[in-house]
């Protein structure tokens, strides 16, 4: 077991690992920490991974309705800005608000029984309005309205009594009630001092909910700016009432705060060497708004939780109760559903790392904790075979967490070190809706291998068990070829080393040996052949994540030279995400988009002299553009294929350049997008350069 363990963690090194601070971490400033004490001060919130938000404010009352009118777009919470209602105006709905269903043991049961592990609530959102008893302004629950009860102080004591731990948001900057608070331009009664509204409203409000609630956990600031010394004026407060808080990065000037916060985003390859916690509604809005039932699935929620963990984020999923205090009955349902699910799978999130690997895998997420890599099926591939292509380590067993019976998987390991995990047919779990979580032990290892050999520009390299091949255009000069390689793990070296240029116009060995000793030697032939050249990840397939919802375009996997520019956007997409499209003609899940007029990617590619074909699909992705807009290819500066308006539909269609002159060297392949009307974005795939003599 000591053995797997130490395996582990030399591959974890890799991969974006456990969430240690590094010794030169802005993050230490805040507070003076050394890296240990920082750790210590975050544990319980890196093992607890998944908390509730909850927005519920006077603008609950109101459910995005305002004078018989549902009030246009924004979030529900942002109606006071949004119908530009006066103070006054918004100060009176306070005498309607009166909660009676409100049952703060209920809430913190619900989130429980969802296996999270702790809550933020709004204590004044941007409204102004205290949730709290406050000497510091009348504006507040017990004071303004009927219901006089202090929901902050039922809800600290309902948490307290079912081991939640429990946070507080608090919006400082933004204030549309209070004289000098940020942001309300439409009513003069807010003009004032922003001095004085710090001094006056925030600082002592900060000392009221951090003192007088018990053992506070989280200060979740929101909307940073602010002027000079505010920031500090507030945070010396925050740390003479509770130094050990757990606060959030929106409070501004100097201050970085313990966690990232990510807004109904999940970071492409996560935020390595900072804490982070994703939040997201489930339906449209933070605060309640009547009839939006647009609630996200219970398996999108569960997949938006694993590869939060994957990435090596918190889960920050939001709930809005209504007028009367409850929590919508949608966000109930879904809420229970993850919690059954959570019962059996948890371990898959509580107090794991990300995933080791550096690249995505096209079917699911991983995570890990010690010798355990915990296994998120989404997808079950065709044939049943889970294979983790960067797994250097050997599985010594694994099995569904779902399976009552824990039957064993079978597991082949591959002449190159490789596992590949069979699901058995019938499975023992089902697939399609939630995640199914393997659970698998690792032992042995890291391996002698290579995982990858890429010479950038040229086609592929074949590795075949010792023998790696590749094809190169004739005129390449074989005397200063400089390959990289990788062996998925900083514990397997080899010579030459990666990148090191070298003679191939005779086979070389590279040797490759492991920790323990272990050798293995590989010879890579390299054959020059006319007219060979090739788009290296033309599927892209391959790219790092691939992110849904920001479209962030993540890490180039080795050999892929494409970089991307934005005009507005540009990146790989998922077609399995919310990017509406038919399925790509070569079934692949991943394509390049393009997004915005001048938004391009391009690639490198190596050729001999001759005539060349580039064939690749596309579609425009649905509703998107009325007006489509050209979509220009070019070699280097010149222009290859230009598509104009109407040429690219609904659905995928193939198109070919005619043939196309080439001089022998080094060349740039371009795809951008023109001038549209409206906001168009074309989706890319399968792009092949063909030699035709
Ligand atoms: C934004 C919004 C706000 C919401 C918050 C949650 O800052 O202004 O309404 O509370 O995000 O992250």
């Amino acid at each position: 077991m000591a053995a797997g363990l130490t395996c582990l963690l030399a591959f974890a090194v890799q991969g974006a690992g456990p969430p240690r601070t590094p010794a030169d971490s802005p993050v230490l400033k805040d507070r003076n920490e050394t890296p240990e004490q920082h750790d210590a001060r975050m544990a319980w919130w890196r093992e607890a991974k998944f908390g509730m938000f909850i927005h519920w404010s006077l603008f609950s009352q109101l459910g995005g309705e305002w004078k018989g009118k549902m009030s246009g777009g924004g979030y529900a919470e942002w109606i006071m800005y949004n119908e530009k209602i006066s103070i006054a105006d918004y100060a009176a709905v306070a005498k309607d608000f009166n909660p009676g269903k409100y049952d703060a043991e209920k809430w913190v049961m619900a989130a429980k029984n969802a296996g999270m592990k702790y809550m933020v609530i709004t204590a004044k959102h941007h409204d102004g309005f205290a949730m709290f008893k406050s000497a510091a302004s009348p504006f507040n629950m017990v004071d303004a309205t009927p219901f006089k009860r202090d929901p902050l102080k039922e809800l600290a004591d309902a948490c307290r009594k079912h081991g939640m731990k429990l946070g507080f948001y608090y919006s400082q900057n933004y204030d549309w009630h209070h004289p000098g608070g940020a942001l309300n331009d439409w009513d003069p009664a807010s003009k004032g001092d922003y001095d004085k509204y710090t001094d006056e409203i925030v600082i002592p409000q900060l000392r009221e909910i951090l003192k007088n609630y018990g053992d506070i956990a989280i200060l979740w600031f929101d909307m940073g700016g602010g002027g000079a010394g505010q920031h500090e004026r507030i945070h010396k407060a925050v740390m003479e009432c509770n130094p050990k808080i757990i606060t959030n990065n929106r409070l501004g000037g100097p201050f970085q705060g313990d966690t990232e916060t990510p807004e109904q985003n999940i970071p492409a390859n996560g935020l390595p060497g900072r804490d982070w916690e994703t939040c997201m509604t489930m339906n449209g809005t933070w605060g309640y708004r009547k009839g939006d039932n647009g609630w996200k699935s219970t398996p999108d929620l569960l997949r938006n939780l694993c590869k939060i963990a994957s990435k090596g984020g918190n889960y920050l999923l939001n709930v809005g109760p209504n007028e009367l205090g409850e929590i919508p009955a949608g966000s109930l349902e879904h809420l229970a559903q993850v919690g059954e699910w959570m019962k059996v799978n948890g371990a898959v999130i509580y107090g794991t790392s990300a995933s080791p690997f550096p690249h995505q895998l096209s079917w699911g997420w991983v995570t890990s904790k010690g010798n355990l890599l915990y296994i998120c099926v989404d997808q079950l591939p065709a044939d049943h075979k889970l294979t983790l292509p960067e797994l250097t380590t050997r599985i010594s067993k694994a099995c569904f967490l779902a399976d009552t019976k824990k039957q064993a998987l079978a597991i082949t390991t591959a002449d190159n070190g490789i596992p590949t995990i069979a699901v058995p047919d019938p499975s023992p779990v089902s697939f399609g809706g939630n995640p199914a979580v393997i659970v698998a032990e690792l032992t042995g290892g890291p391996v002698a291998t290579i995982l990858d050999f890429v010479f950038p520009g040229m086609p592929d390299a074949v590795i075949s068990g010792n023998n790696i091949r590749v094809e190169v255009p004739k005129a390449t000069d074989l005397t200063k070829l400089a390959p990289t390689y990788r062996t998925g793990s900083p514990l397997v070296k080899g010579t030459p080393a990666s990148g090191s240029t070298n003679d191939f116009t005779k086979p070389l060995t590279y040797s490759i040996t492991a920790a323990d000793g272990s050798t293995r030697a590989y010879v890579v032939t390299v054959l020059p052949r006319l007219g060979a050249v090739s788009v290296a990840n033309h599927s892209f397939e391959e790219f790092d994540f691939l992110n849904e919802y920001d479209e962030t375009i993540g890490k180039n996997p080795p050999g892929a030279t494409w970089t991307f520019k934005d005009g507005a956007e540009a990146g790989i997409n998922h077609l399995k995400g919310p990017i509406t499209a038919p399925p790509s003609p070569d079934g692949s899940q991943h394509t390049a988009h393009l997004r915005g007029a001048g938004s391009s990617f391009s690639q490198a590619i190596n050729s001999d002299q001759g005539n060349y074909r580039l064939s690749f699909s596309a579609v425009k992705r649905s509703g998107y553009a009325p007006t489509p807009v050209p979509l220009t290819v070019t070699m280097d500066e010149t222009v290859i294929l230009k598509l104009e308006s109407g040429q690219l539909g609904k659905e995928w269609g193939t198109f070919t350049t005619p043939a196309f002159p080439l001089t022998a060297g080094s060349h740039t392949l371009t795809f951008t997008l023109g001038k549209a009307e409206g906001d168009a974005m074309d989706l890319i795939d399968n792009v092949v350069i063909t030699y035709c003599p």
